[in-house]
């Protein structure tokens, strides 16, 4: 039997080279939603979640000059909220409330910051519901990943409300006997949090919750795209009894609140997640002030398939690594070489796995796949495509905008693709998983280190010398072994090379937040 008899859906003509039948593919997809976005709106708004202001030294503030932006959802291109357009002004005064907030904010015990914190995690967790929808609705990721993502997200306060009480400095032996030698750690100051669209609560909850563990005080700027997430956290943060001015959130023109941040001397860090390039105009801008920077930036992640891999573990966690938020994530697989003795079986599987991924509006029931963020997003993908295939990839599945419209994209797989293709050289941030053929061990490394990014790859093998050895010759900061979804609160997170710097979660992620201070303590022999 064909595959995509096995599939049973329509079967529009066969690859000859690889075997594998083009697949279209809306046989699968439902159009059925569950939840209705504007009810959604009303109860949030109810609930007092649906903030659309930005928040200064703890007041709810209108842009100065009255400016809103829309919110749109990404699944329907409804407007959702008109938000506060924000700008240099609003940023000056969040930064100043922030430095203001720092004196007292720093000065609390561990313990009593460490309460704060878990009372927000608390609160996120007890609005689990809302905020999950909240994020599908602007978002648009299926209900099942926003809740997760919340989960995630909640997890970073949970976590770091613990660390907090573990900021532990040293005690250095002297070289000179009437000497004390003492490591102090403490808060860098003010810091300035530019968070993306693809997680609106995880990426801010990951810098937020050790900055505070840690005694800073914040000023976020969300993505204009999805900033009531951010929006409806904060506020849940003055419910916790964070203090006025120790969170702070403003939206709106990126540049100038970018410029803001970079340009105050009052700011003493900058922690960013989102595109290399940003990420180095943000380590550039850092330099006037010469502040400390954590970025976490774009990935090229490769996942390799061995010959001796277990195949329905690699198909299970390539699909994962390639489809979680539709393929919008900087740890997203973005090549997946395949060794040549597996490649067919697994191209096989793999496939049938895709053609079962049902896409649709995330309130719907059953959807695994959403749109995309805009259409900008849908045009990358269809270029990518079509660099691939003018140079000799084959669409196998998907491969073309969903009958849904909007910014849906099919599901989709292509093979024989190389290194040399803009697929294998970039981010493609979208539903498309590259199949490359390759033959040995050194190969496969060679491919995969062979990219300026570094941040997430995955192994799929039986073989656990190998599982090692392939994991030390990786030039990246995360690796998963026969694991597709390797992130987590407690363990460390960032890239090598252009995929940024410095760490975030796990004890690793409070070191960005604090400085070491060194203490002499001299003429210790007087009596
Ligand atoms: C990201 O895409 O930047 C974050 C992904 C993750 O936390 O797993």
């Amino acid at each position: 039997m064909t595959l995509a008899a096995a599939l049973g859906v329509s079967l529009r003509s066969f690859n000859s080279a690889s075997s594998f039948p083009f697949i279209h593919c809306s046989a699968l997809f439902t159009r059925q939603i569950t939840m209705d976005a504007k009810s959604v709106a009303s109860q949030l708004k109810s609930s007092g979640l649906l903030r659309t202001q930005g928040l200064i030294g703890g007041k709810w503030t209108d842009a100065y000059d009255g400016k809103t932006i829309e919110v749109r959802n990404p699944a329907t291109g409804e407007v959702i909220a008109d938000v506060s357009c924000m700008g240099q002004k609003e940023t000056n005064d969040a930064i100043s409330s922030a430095y203001n907030a720092y004196n007292s904010w720093s000065k609390l015990t561990a313990t009593e910051r460490s309460k704060s914190l878990r009372k927000w995690y608390d609160l996120l967790v007890a609005h689990k519901e809302e905020l999950g929808q909240l994020i599908t609705l602007e978002q648009g990721k299926p209900l099942k990943e926003a809740l997760g993502e919340i989960s995630y997200g909640a997890g970073f306060l949970e976590f770091f409300s613990e660390e907090a009480k573990r900021i532990y400095g040293d005690i250095i032996p002297p070289a000179l006997a009437d000497r004390r030698l003492f490591v102090l750690k403490q808060p860098v100051g003010v810091v300035g949090a530019i968070t993306p669209w693809n997680f609106p609560l995880a990426m801010i909850t990951r810098k937020v919750g050790p900055a505070l563990a840690c005694g800073c005080t914040v000023v976020i700027k969300p993505s204009e795209l999805t900033p009531l997430t951010a929006l409806a956290a904060a506020e849940l943060s003055l419910q916790a009894g964070i203090p006025p001015g120790v969170v702070n959130v403003v939206m709106g023109n990126a540049p100038d609140i970018g410029n803001a941040l970079l340009a105050s001397p009052q700011v003493r860090k900058i922690t960013f997640t989102g595109s290399t390039a940003v990420g180095k105009k943000l380590m550039a801008g850092a330099a006037g002030t010469v502040k400390k920077v954590s970025l976490e930036l774009g990935g090229n992640a490769p996942c390799i398939v061995f010959d001796d891999a277990d195949v329905d573990v690699a198909v299970k966690g390539a699909l994962a690594a390639k489809f979680r938020n539709t393929g919008q994530t900087c740890v997203c697989a973005n090549r997946i070489l395949v060794q040549e003795g597996i490649y067919e079986k697994f191209a096989n599987a793999f496939s049938k796995a895709v053609q079962n991924l049902q896409v649709g509006d995330g309130f719907s029931d059953g959807v695994a796949q959403g749109p995309l963020i805009n259409e900008a997003a849908v045009q990358k993908v269809e270029s990518f495509i079509q660099d691939a295939t003018s140079k000799g990839a084959k669409v196998i599945l998907g491969g073309r905008r969903h009958s849904l419209g909007m910014t849906f994209y099919e599901p989709t797989v292509i093979s024989d693709v190389n290194n040399d293709m803009l697929i294998s050289r970039e981010e493609v941030f979208g539903p498309v998983a590259p199949l490359l053929r390759f033959k040995t061990e050194e190969d496969a490394i060679r491919i995969a280190n062979d990219t300026t990014a570094g941040l997430a790859a995955y192994i799929f093998t039986n073989n656990i010398q190998r599982s090692w050895r392939v994991s030390e010759a990786l030039e990246y900061g995360l690796v998963g072994v026969n694991e597709g979804l390797i992130s987590t609160e407690v363990a460390p997170f960032g890239g090598v090379k252009q995929s940024g710097l410095g760490r975030e979660g796990s004890k690793y992620g409070m070191d960005e937040y604090l400085e070491i201070k060194y203490v002499c303590l001299g003429n210790m022999n007087s009596s």
